[in-house]
């Protein structure tokens, strides 16, 4: 929407349907892609960037950037990590400590009485020009503070930078009050998540909650990926893509039915033991399986499909007897495209994290190992497809692996 061109009441009226639209998404990294879109299509703005305020300091959790990154989808930059402290130092951290909107026409031209500076560093690290800011803290609607919105250089219609003017105030901290309230939600789904997995995962102390993070990850963006090559509508993608990456987190969820005596051991596992293990596939796919929504049916066919092999020789297929029944899973063993798009990606990022990472029953192995591992298994254990885009965002998957590390 175009402030110059368009009707208060028609910009007011577009903001509500963006706000409606987020509510219906769940996870915080596609609310967080959504908002920012939103605020930079309504000022204008080149680039932009969300603070999320975490353990009480401002964690860096989104970027777009028009002309460094462009806006074609998977974008390694959403998962630089760094964080900034809550004080008045800095832009961002004034504008949390303080509640206060902040608006800069010259990044390069701060009153030198003021608190605050502007960190030069992304700008001289990336050749960015950074000229207007617009720094806003969010908070939802009972107050509480959520974290800070900065959106960078406003253009007008030629695309010449220009300081955010009178319109641009009125809107944007609109939209990011509503907004606030759709990241709070989407932050509690998650968190929600993590401690279910919690419950599955932390009973076995070598698997946490940073793995859950980092399979969801993998597996969203490689569905991204594909999805663009497959012509799908980039839209419609990122919605998909929204609900695959909580889908993905709960991959393993069934593994709380398995007796910590097996789950634990440390050391190779007998056939009966692994064939209790397999159970988990089962049991994780029961828990969505009498529900009706578009997650559920993600995390059934997650769940349930994550441990089968493109040439037919995964599991639970082998499984089929009366448990299986009681579960009300109709069971068979499946090959090739028959096998759910979401978890043919799932079984690749997932065996990759599961080999580098310390397990009760082996070490991590190295990166180049396991990169001949999953070259090796193209058209074997994987599909060939998910092989070929995991080498190509691999940049990608590196800044995830390096966000989400295990912190002991
Ligand atoms: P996980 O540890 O998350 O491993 C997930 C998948 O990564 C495994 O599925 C397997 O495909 C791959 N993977 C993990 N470690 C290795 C490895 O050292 N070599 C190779 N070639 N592949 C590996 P899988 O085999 O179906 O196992 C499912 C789950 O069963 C594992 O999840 C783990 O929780 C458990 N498990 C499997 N084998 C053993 C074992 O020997 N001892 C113990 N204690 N648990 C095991
Ligand atoms: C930062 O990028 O470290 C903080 C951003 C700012 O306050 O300018
Ligand atoms: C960054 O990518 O380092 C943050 C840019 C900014 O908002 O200062
Ligand atoms: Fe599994
Ligand atoms: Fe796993």
């Amino acid at each position: 929407m175009d402030n110059v061109c368009k009707r208060p009441m028609d910009i007011v009226k577009n903001i509500m349907s963006v706000i409606e639209e987020l509510n219906h998404l769940k996870d915080v990294d596609t609310i967080l892609d959504r908002v920012l879109f939103e605020a930079r299509h309504l000022t204008r703005a080149d680039a932009g960037s969300i603070f999320l305020i975490q353990d009480g300091q401002l964690r860096f959790s989104y970027v777009h950037n028009d002309t460094l990154f462009g806006n074609n989808g998977v974008n390694k930059h959403v998962y630089t990590d760094f964080t900034v402290p809550i004080n008045d130092k800095s832009i961002v951290g004034y504008a949390a400590l303080t509640g206060k909107t902040l608006v800069i026409d010259d990044a390069y031209e701060l009153d030198k009485n003021l608190p605050y500076s502007f960190n030069r560093s992304f700008d001289e690290e990336s050749g960015y020009a950074t000229r207007s800011i617009l720094t806003i803290p969010l908070k939802t609607l009972r107050g509480a503070a959520v974290g800070v919105l900065q959106l960078i250089n406003a253009r007008d219609e030629e695309g010449v930078v220009r300081p955010f003017n009178e319109d641009d105030l009125k809107y944007a901290p609109f939209f990011a009050n509503h907004a606030s309230v759709a990241i709070e939600r989407g932050i509690m789904t998650r968190e929600l998540i993590l401690r279910m997995m919690k419950m599955a995962e932390m009973r076995d102390p070598s698997e946490t909650g940073a793995h859950v993070m980092r399979v969801g990850s993998y597996t969203a963006e490689l569905y991204h990926k594909i999805a663009q090559k497959l012509g799908l509508e980039e839209h419609e993608i990122r919605r998909t893509k929204d609900l695959i990456r909580l889908a993905a987190m709960l991959h393993d969820v069934g593994k709380v039915g398995i007796p910590d005596a097996i789950l634990k051991k440390p050391g190779r596992l007998d056939k009966e033991e692994f064939a209790t293990i397999q159970w988990h596939t089962v049991f994780g796919g029961a828990l969505f399986v009498n529900t009706t929504s578009e997650l559920d049916s993600l995390c059934l066919d997650i769940a349930l499909h994550h441990h089968e092999r493109w040439d037919g020789n995964g599991y639970p297929g082998v499984l089929n007897d009366d448990l299986a029944r009681v579960e009300r899973l109709c069971i068979q063993n499946l090959a090739g495209e028959d096998i759910p798009l979401p978890a043919r990606i799932c079984a690749l990022a997932d065996v990759y994290d599961a080999l580098g990472s310390v397990r009760s029953y082996k070490n991590a192995w190295p990166e180049e190992r396991i990169l001949a591992l999953v070259r090796e298994e193209r058209g074997r254990h994987f599909d060939p497809q998910v092989v070929d885009t995991f080498f190509e965002i691999y940049d990608t998957i590196q800044a995830i692996k390096s966000k989400y590390q295990e912190r002991k």
